[in-house]
């Protein structure tokens, strides 16, 4: 690759669970981003359409591609007006809605639930607001010191997050699995994520809910 990954390549964790749920079929990745879920699924023989509104995190999914001699579909589109003329054994949505506002997160849900075959998948994973039982900490965004901590030898301090700056929406507990309320829900979890560090961010974690649904 021309430069290096600023999103891992290791596909997400929920997405080799899923692969416990289903072998084989069609897949839709909704934010691919640069692509290592896409790459995984299609390494494990589906067939994969990867779609991102980024045209950088496409071009390295494409990349990511051929370095392993894959060939995933990619499309360069907002999936807030994705249209789809066929319908998905597995539609994945991992780390997007909450760059999107509440009326395009239900809309993205919508559409995945309609485009899914019976039997098919749906799997979301997003982050999900402070409870008191979650985290979500970002250092850029905060204002309120709520813990001081040491890791690998440095010391940080962690501020709460305002949940107005930084992310267009937070699920609330259990709000992610109130879209699936008439599918199977195969998993559903809230956690927060062990200590993260991207490329250009600060020290961080974040609190997630993650769905594998299955359509009845
Ligand atoms: C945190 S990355 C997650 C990428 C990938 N799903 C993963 O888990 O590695 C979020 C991705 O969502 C994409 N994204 C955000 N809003 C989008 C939208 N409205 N339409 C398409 N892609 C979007 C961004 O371009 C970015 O690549």
């Amino acid at each position: 690759m021309e430069d290096s990954s600023y999103w891992e390549i290791e596909p997400n964790e929920i997405v080799i669970r899923t692969c416990e749920h289903i072998k084989s079929g069609n897949a839709l990745d909704l934010g691919c981003g640069e692509g290592r879920d896409a790459a995984f699924l299609t390494k494990k023989g589906f067939d994969v359409l990867a779609v991102d509104s980024s045209a950088r995190g496409i071009h390295k999914a494409e990349q990511l591609a051929k370095i392993h001699k894959l060939k995933i579909k990619t499309r360069i589109e907002d999936i807030i007006d994705l249209s789809l003329n066929k319908n998905f054994d597995l539609i994945l949505c991992n780390n997007v809605l909450h760059f999107l506002d509440f009326k395009n997160v239900k809309k993205v849900i919508e559409k995945m639930k309609k485009h899914t075959k019976i039997g098919g998948l749906n799997v979301i994973s997003a982050f999900i607001e402070n409870s008191g039982r979650y985290m979500t900490i970002c250092p850029e965004f905060s204002n309120k010191t709520i813990s001081i901590f040491s890791h690998a030898g440095h010391e940080i301090v962690y501020n709460e997050m305002n949940d107005k700056k930084g992310f267009a929406f937070l699920f609330k507990e259990n709000q992610l699995k109130e879209f699936y309320r008439e599918w199977d829900i195969i998993h559903y979890k809230e956690l927060t994520t062990g200590i993260e560090q991207h490329d250009f961010t600060k020290l961080r974690r974040h609190g997630i809910s993650e769905i594998i649904a299955r359509i009845k």
